[in-house]
């Protein structure tokens, strides 16, 4: 009977059942408390499990247990003592009929972690244990109701050789522990705050830890350790100190304080994604937490700032109050990413901090939005969960939540959020629970604004402004169209909060910022008093995430790129005037290059302007995003017309650049943001030095390569390095791997480097560094170093050959066999062959059939991958 049982939960469903929202329905079973045994090996880890289920008031009598199980057996089933058998494995999950009201259930289940190569469940990496469990990883361990609205207390306890595993870390408070004769130790673990699977964890390893301590505004001090292996531990304190600060800031800015007295960090180099918020024990990809100026970039910095505080902030946003279903995915992932965000304008300059997430969201969230796999940040099904982890749901949820901060007002938007964190602590909430807190805490009304919670795509919006000289009235028309399912856009009525100004055309001074609502398909605004034609500055600091119809003309855009007191706004401008003028090269309509010319000179000649904000304001709009303006996309013509401007404005200031990149010669190496201001235009201005084709452009790049004291500017040359015909590249690329070879994170990225070349050859170079030692598809950061970077190279991925598609169609046909979550991960960019020209899309659409066309995919792929094909 158990043979049969067992073929069935490994034969894969033949078409992947869809969960819709609408179905929800609360559990029938509760299980307040669970107690766990963990006799831990790599190639055996035996999991005893005592559940204490409780059936639900409301659920029908009959109703049986459902513990839902993935890819596992028990070897005993228990009810109150006695062994049961008249269980069964339907679809991998374990229905077992029970008729009273409360029972004690023990399963034994047998795991080896060491052939775990979905990297969900508990898995082996590097010789140490360690779990993933969101969002259905738990039921990989052991069977139980894994969903979020099924909270329980865990007692934890994990037993193992202590050689192998000094060190044994669970979520919640360490109680007890102990040694054996036989080279075992245990560790008894107790989680006090009742929490959902999906945030329960283990690590055991051989781990040293960087110690620390925070006492929270009340007084509690909390013990904090980041545990890496031997010979990190001096790369582990700028995450700590990030952690020390996202403390305090979330006391501080949402009154929040931190409910354990102790905080693990864990740091893994196999990690399907960047970190994992886990209660009391966060785990991390080892790239969010090590690093030194040796062997990281500021912007890696930034990225271990920004992730730290992402999972500390989950704590209250996510772990305290947590999602009721999947659905609500966006409750605590969008919330956290806006509160993370404003941890890191905080901590640093909130300008670049802005023009950096604008940037991410264009790149990675319109996209989506208007392709096959768009959803709203409330998806209403799916097939399979990990695939809505998305820039939509990330991305445009933090954009959600800050449209609602806007509206509100800080002060207002606190007494939202104090509200929602009061009413549903402990509990299991909705996207609508946030929503109706933010209205009631913060005395407005949000009823038509629920509908970014529903609808996706990105609104466009045109705004003309008209002057009466004689009444001195300025009328603002404006006008909201969407696109919702590939069809024309269509007027719409979303509610668009948009930060405007109306600047003097002679001193660009205004006379206060205006929050326009707008809720209509059409609308008009009026303004007194304006005595000239006045020039709009509208969605300032990106107040909504839409897109803006350049209803502006050059000379407006010059203005404003050169005057506006919104630094956002600044950048902003300078973006829509190159795009209006390369979108135009590229279509074969001329355009006026000399207003760019001259504002990119405005820019550079201003001495007052912060070097790092210069840096940003002279750089031209993505490939990627240029296309994302054009209905239909060819890669080839957009590179060109970009490499015509660049060497333009190269060559016409070059004096200038060389100025200035020799100005910012740093001095004694610092995090400041002095001094990363002065590496920040130092590459850029080296990018530009190299495209107008100076004779010694090479042999800076080489120079600055050699005599750099850190990561930056390392990579800085070899970005410059990468695309030239030049000796140097050669020479520069082999002594980085040779200096570098030892350290994983480092060699990532001298694959990425050289995946993200336009040189010609490059698909050769990316088919040989797929067969180079080092590469492996079982480490997740190694994969997308070398093709998550290629599918982001524009011209080369692009390839017209085909060549790049069928590159990428052949990975994920293999990942998929042992990674399919990662592997999914893959198909958006192919997923978009309706935006390219006919015969790129053709072949694009010919990758992705040739995936389809594989027998055994995965969920995670066969969903991505037929979406993408309807
Ligand atoms: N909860 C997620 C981690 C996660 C995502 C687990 C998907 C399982 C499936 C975590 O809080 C998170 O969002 N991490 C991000 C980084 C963050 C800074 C946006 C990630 O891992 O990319
Ligand atoms: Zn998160």
């Amino acid at each position: 009977m158990l043979d049969i049982q067992k073929s069935a939960a490994a034969m894969p469903a033949i078409e992947p059942a869809t969960i819709h929202r609408e179905d929800y329905r609360p559990p029938a079973w509760f299980v307040p408390g669970v107690d766990l045994d963990f006799q831990l090996g790599l190639e055996k880890t035996i999991v005893r499990s005592k559940l204490d289920v409780r059936r639900s008031k409301s659920a029908k009598f009959e109703e049986p247990l459902l513990l839902n199980g993935d890819d596992i057996t028990p070897v005993s089933v228990k009810v109150d003592g006695a062994v049961r058998t008249d269980w069964k494995l339907v679809d991998g999950d374990m229905e077992l009929p029970l008729t009273g009201a409360a029972h004690l259930v023990e399963i034994e289940v047998e795991l080896d972690p060491s052939t775990n190569t979905q990297l969900m469940g508990l898995y082996a990496s590097n010789g140490m244990l360690c779990t993933q469990c969101e969002a259905e990883g738990f039921r990989r361990i052991t069977f139980l109701p894994d969903r979020p609205d099924v909270l329980s207390r865990y007692q934890v306890r994990m037993e193992g050789d202590k050689s192998l595993f000094p060190i044994l870390l669970c979520n919640g408070d360490k109680v007890q522990e102990g040694e054996g004769d036989d080279g075992r130790h245990w560790v008894q673990w107790n989680d006090p705050w009742p929490k959902p699977s999906y945030l329960f964890a283990l690590v055991a390893g051989d781990l040293v830890a960087n110690k620390d301590s925070f006492t929270t505004r009340s007084g509690k001090p909390v013990e904090l350790n980041i545990w890496v292996r031997d010979g990190d531990l001096d790369r582990t304190d700028h995450a700590m100190q990030a952690l020390k600060d996202s403390m305090l800031w979330d006391e501080q800015v949402y009154g929040r304080e931190y409910d354990l007295g102790l905080f693990n960090i864990v740091a893994v180099s196999d990690f399907n994604m960047g970190a994992m918020e886990n209660k009391g024990l966060n785990v991390f990809n080892s790239r969010y937490i090590l690093a030194d100026p040796e062997v990281a970039t500021d912007a890696d910095f930034d990225g271990i700032e920004g992730v730290v505080a992402h999972e500390y902030f989950h704590n209250w946003s996510g772990n305290r109050v947590t999602c009721r279903d999947w659905f609500q995915l966006s409750l605590k992932e969008g919330f956290t990413v806006y509160r993370d965000q404003s941890f890191s304008a905080d901590m640093g300059s909130a300008a670049l901090k802005r023009i950096e997430d604008v940037r991410i969201l264009r790149a990675a969230q319109f996209p989506e939005d208007s392709g096959p796999l768009a959803h709203p940040i409330r998806p209403e099904s799916y097939q399979e969960i990990s695939n809505f982890y998305t820039a939509t749901v990330y991305n445009k949820g933090a954009e959600v939540i800050r449209m609602m901060a806007t509206m509100l007002g800080a002060e207002q938007f606190r007494q939202g959020t104090d509200l929602y964190f009061d009413r549903h602590d402990g509990e299991a909430a909705t996207c609508e629970n946030f929503v109706a807190a933010m209205e009631e805490g913060g005395n407005i009304d949000f009823s038509q604004f629920r509908r970014w919670y529903s609808t996706p795509g990105t609104p466009r919006v045109s705004a003309k402004l008209h002057h009466d000289p004689q009444t001195g009235i300025a009328t603002l028309d404006v006008k909201q169209m969407l696109t919702t399912g590939g069809g024309k856009p269509a007027p719409s009525e979303m509610v668009i909060p948009l930060r405007t100004a109306l600047l003097d055309p002679e001193t660009g001074a205004h006379d206060g910022e205006h929050l326009l609502i707008l809720d209509r398909a059409e609308q008009s605004f009026t303004f007194e008093g304006q005595k000239d034609h006045p020039i709009l500055s509208i969605n300032r600091n990106f107040s909504a995430p839409i897109v803006m119809e350049n209803d502006r003309t050059s000379e407006e855009l010059a203005f404003l790129s050169a005057h506006d007191d919104d630094p956002f706004a600044r950048f902003e401008a300078m973006q829509q005037l190159m795009t209006g003028y390369l979108t135009a090269q590229v279509s074969g309509t001329p355009g006026d290059r000399d207003i760019i010319l001259h504002a990119v000179g405005a820019v550079l000649a201003d001495e007052d302007m912060d070097r790092a904000f210069k840096a940003e304001l002279v750089l031209l709009p993505s490939e990627a995003f240029l296309g994302d303006q054009m209905a239909e996309v060819d890669p080839q013509a957009i590179y060109d017309a970009r490499e015509r401007l660049r060497g333009k404005i190269a060559v016409q200031f070059e004096r200038k650049f060389r100025r200035l990149y020799n100005q910012c010669v740093p001095e004694i190496f610092s995090l400041s943001a002095d001094a990363r201001a002065d590496r920040r235009l130092r590459n850029v201005t080296l990018g530009y030095l190299a495209a107008s084709h100076v004779e010694d452009a090479a042999e800076l790049a080489y120079e600055q390569y050699r005599n750099a004291d850190n990561m930056t500017a390392m990579q800085g040359a070899l970005a410059v390095l990468t695309n030239m015909d030049c000796p140097e590249r050669k020479i520069a690329f082999e002594d980085f791997y040779k200096r570098f070879k030892d350290n994983a994170l480092v060699v990532d990225k001298w694959f990425t480097m050289q995946a993200v070349s336009q040189r010609s050859d490059a698909l050769k170079r990316i088919e040989a560094l797929s067969r180079h030692p080092d590469f492996t598809l079982a480490n997740p950061n190694r994969v997308r170093a070398l093709y998550g970077a290629f599918t982001g190279n524009q011209v080369r991925f692009h390839d017209v050959s085909g060549k790049g598609y069928g590159l990428i169609a052949d990975i994920v046909i293999e990942l998929d066999k042992q990674n399919p979550q990662t592997a999914a991960r893959f198909i958006p960019p192919l997923g978009r062959w309706r935006r390219y020209e006919r015969e790129r899309s053709e072949l694009m659409r010919l990758a992705l059939e040739k995936i389809a066309a594989q027998p055994d995919l995965s969920k995670d792929v066969s969903e991505q991958v037929h979406k993408s094909l309807a």
